[in-house]
This record gives C-alpha cells, structure tokens and sequence, in this order.
C-alpha cells in the first residue's frame, strides 16, 4: 500500500499508483503554468492557493476515472487542471462570501489584498480555465457550463435559504448536489470521456462523482463543527458564524421541534442569535459538537458514500476501481 497525492489515498496496484502520481505530477505544473500572467502581481494573487496546497481531491477523480479508458489520452491531465482551477476560482469568491479569512492553512486572498482583487483573482482562475477547455473540444465547455450553472445556482440558493413552504433538508442537499456534487461529477465525467472510456462507463462515472461529492460536502460540513483548524486549514464554525444552517444544525433542529427537550431549545436560541460574538459563537460550537445531531449528521454521510460505492457495481473489477471504492472511505473518514 502506497499513498498517492495530497488527499492520501493508499493504492494497492504498482501501476495505478505511478500513473496517478505521474497525472497529479503533471497537473501540478499544469496549475503553476495557468495561473501565470503578465502582470506580476496576478500571479502572486492566482498562485497564492495554488502553492498552499489543497487536497486535489478533484484531479485524484479525474485520473481514477481515466483508467476506465487510456490514462495516457492527452486530454486527461487538462481536465483535471480545468477541474481544479474551476474549484480554485470558487475557493476564491466563496470566502469573500463567507468572510473566511483562513484557507488551506494560510491567510484568504480577501484577508490578504481585499475583496475585490480576491472576486477579480476569481475570475481570472475561471479565464484560465476556460482557454484550457477550448482546447478540450465543444463537448467539454457544454459539460463545465452545465455544472457551473448548477454550482453558482446552489451557492445562491445557501444564500437565499429555503423559502416558505421548503422542507430545510430537502433545501440543503439540493444546495450541497449543485455547490459541490456537480463539480466532482464533471471531474469523474471528464477523466473517463477523455480516456475514451466507454459511454456506459462514463455515465458511472458521473454518478459516482455526483454522489461522492455531496457526501464529500456533508463531511465538510460536519468537519466545520468538528475538526480545528490545524487539521482543516480553515476556521472551525464558519458556517455558523454565517448563519448557514447545515446538516447537523438542521438535526438539532428537527429534534427540537420534535422532543422539545429545554437544552435543545437553548442551543437553538443560541444558534439563531449573533454567532459574531465570540462568546456566544465558542459556546454553540461546543455546544454542537457534544450534541447527537452531530453523529447523526456523520450517519447521513456515511450513507451517501456508500451509495456512491454502491454506484461502482457495473464497472469492471481493476485496481481503480477498487480505488475509488476506498475512496469513499477516504471522504468520510478525513480529519480536514
Ligand atoms: C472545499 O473543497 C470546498 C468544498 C466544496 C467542501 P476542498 O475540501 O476540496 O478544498 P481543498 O481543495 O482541499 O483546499
Ligand atoms: C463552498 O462550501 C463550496 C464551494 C466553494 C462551491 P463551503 O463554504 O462549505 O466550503 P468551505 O468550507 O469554505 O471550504
Ligand atoms: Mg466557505
Ligand atoms: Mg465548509
């Protein structure tokens, strides 16, 4: 058992494991080279999360999934730097909109030169990818359109909470499929259309990243309330601080309404109160990471990627896919 890449996924198969370390190599330089302009201090501002590091969850899937087809396509490495510049760019304005000022371990851009050139850095991630992806043919920009609109469309929709008359955990996993679910499908889409894999397999391929990705947001989510920062390289109780209410909170919530239980009542008060008083915000986190609502949070996790294991059934039996079944382990059981 080897451990390939930054996300930590140990690789029985000798040569699974040196095609994905030669892939992950690859899009590295991939990256640098993209986030280079003319104008030097561009690039410091597009380099800045390239060089902190980041799991490259995204690019790990795109050549995963390459291996159902010819690894070695030339269309392969591209689509997975397209795929996590997309992500990069997202980081980027995410944290403009969430006020974080901590991202992969170091200050966020927005804390680092303003909101506006961290929005602007944003965009000219989303060039840059763009230009990659022109190479990759019109069937490639329809597929990241698709799933940009579905990731812009579920960052709206956080924003905008569920309206009257929504079920909250409906709202939210809507929310969670297109914010995040919808990028992990096109790196799973992309790296098997790129090695030439088969149509059916291509389609596997898109579920199981669909379904893995928002079991990957769902441990986000949990990991916001459980981790500390030195395992996330993020501020624990963003989401809270945000008034987002995820999984966990809505648990909470449900249980409240349910059983009335006076402790559960508080906590909910609280959590509806300003979370940007440290106090307050220090209490609710403790308060939720003792509660059930939390490990029942964690349950739901565990369901979705076993579903997206479940999803791997029609492929052919090969060290990838036994990859990408541990995978799914991976994504629940992660610290940050
Ligand atoms: C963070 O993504 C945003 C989510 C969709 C949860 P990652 O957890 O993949 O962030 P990096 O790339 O490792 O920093
Ligand atoms: C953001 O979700 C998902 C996207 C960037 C599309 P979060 O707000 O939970 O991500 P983190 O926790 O800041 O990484
Ligand atoms: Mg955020
Ligand atoms: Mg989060």
């Amino acid at each position: 058992m080897t451990v390939v890449g930054p996300f930590g996924l140990s690789v029985r198969d000798q040569a699974l494991e040196a095609d994905v370390k030669a892939g992950l190599a690859a899009v590295e330089e991939g990256l640098v080279e993209a986030t280079k302009s003319g104008v030097p201090f561009i690039t410091e501002a597009a380099q800045h999360l390239v060089r902190a590091g980041g799991k490259r969850f995204r690019p790990l899937l795109v050549m995963l999934a390459s291996q159902f087809g010819d690894p070695y396509a030339p269309g392969v490495v591209p689509s997975a730097v397209v795929v996590e510049l997309t992500h990069l760019a997202t980081l980027y304005h995410d944290d403009v909109m969430d006020e974080a000022e901590v991202r992969r371990g170091v200050p966020s851009a927005n804390v680092r030169w303003g909101n506006s050139v961290a929005v602007l850095t944003g965009d000219f991630l989303f060039a840059q990818a763009s230009h990659i992806l022109a190479d990759l043919g019109p069937e490639a920009v329809r597929i990241q359109a698709e799933a940009f609109e579905r990731l812009v469309t579920g960052q709206i929709l956080e924003t905008a909470g569920p309206q009257e008359g929504d079920d909250p955990v409906t709202h939210y996993l809507d929310v969670i499929a297109g914010k995040t679910g919808s990028l992990i499908a096109v790196a799973g889409r992309l790296g098997a259309t790129m090695a030439g894999a088969d149509e059916g397999v291509v389609d596997v391929l898109t579920q199981y990243g669909e379904r893995i990705g928002t079991a990957f947001q769902l441990a986000d989510d949990v990991l916001d309330i459980a981790s500390d920062s030195h395992e996330s390289g993020k501020t624990p109780g963003t989401d809270l601080r945000e008034g987002i209410a995820t999984l966990p909170v809505l648990h909470l919530r449900a249980r409240a309404a349910r059983d009335g239980a006076p402790e559960d009542l508080a906590l909910c008060a609280l959590l509806d109160g300003d979370l940007t008083d440290d106090a307050r915000h220090a209490e609710a986190l403790a308060g939720l990471r003792a509660h059930p609502a939390l490990e029942e949070a964690r349950r739901d996790t565990v369901r979705y990627a076993d579903e997206a294991r479940r999803l791997l059934a029609p492929l052919p039996d090969c060290a990838a896919k036994e990859a990408l079944s541990s995978l799914c382990d991976s994504v629940v059981h992660r610290a940050g």
